[in-house]
């Protein structure tokens, strides 16, 4: 992976930060494995997180993965936007650790707007990844942004936090949101 630092440090030309389109559930791209980033990807990825990061913030979310713009590589970015936090873009993130400890809080998910449930997780979680730069990297985070981290890695896996629910719970919501795509002005 060391390769791919020079060329996602030095963009040749402005970044092109114009808007993807978000895929909404349900789509088979929103259910695939996404693979992971290699080193020929570099030019690729360094192109798509200036565009990952516009769309996030335009729709607005604190959090967007690669497969949900179309993109079948393991890359997401997050930023919960608060006084204390920065953006993070992660390419390959693993999870490495996760505590036994539980937290239930409201999720959303750009690919399905409008829908919100509880979601019980690990309250903490330490996750590997490559940044920008393709520096390999750790962190440990907790509460909301451990939720979110989650939440985006599982998108990577082709897993919606619907999954998270029973049957019945997740069958509700996507009737729900297949009415309201269905009633929504073209
Ligand atoms: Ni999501």
């Amino acid at each position: 992976m060391m390769g791919m630092s020079s060329a996602l440090l030095a963009p040749r030309e402005a970044p092109d930060s114009s808007l993807l389109s978000i895929l909404i559930a349900p789509h088979a791209q929103l259910r695939a494995r996404a693979r992971p980033v290699r080193e020929g990807d570099g030019e690729t990825v360094r192109a798509l997180l200036p565009r990952l990061f516009a769309t996030m913030y335009q729709a607005p979310g604190i959090g967007l993965a690669a497969p949900q713009v179309s993109v079948g590589l393991r890359v997401a970015v997050v930023d919960l936007q608060l006084d204390d936090t920065a953006p993070i873009a992660l390419v390959n993130p693993e999870i490495v650790a996760l505590s036994d400890e539980l937290a239930t809080r409201e999720e959303g998910c750009l690919s399905l707007p409008g829908q919100y449930a509880d979601v019980t997780r690990p309250n903490r979680v330490r996750v590997r990844y490559l940044d920008a730069a393709g520096v390999r990297r750790e962190i440990e985070a907790e509460g909301l942004f451990a939720a979110c981290l989650q939440h985006e890695i599982d998108h990577l896996d082709g897993v919606l936090f619907v999954d998270h629910l029973s049957a019945l719970k997740r069958n509700m919501i996507l009737r729900r949101l297949a009415k309201e795509q269905r009633q929504k002005p073209k």
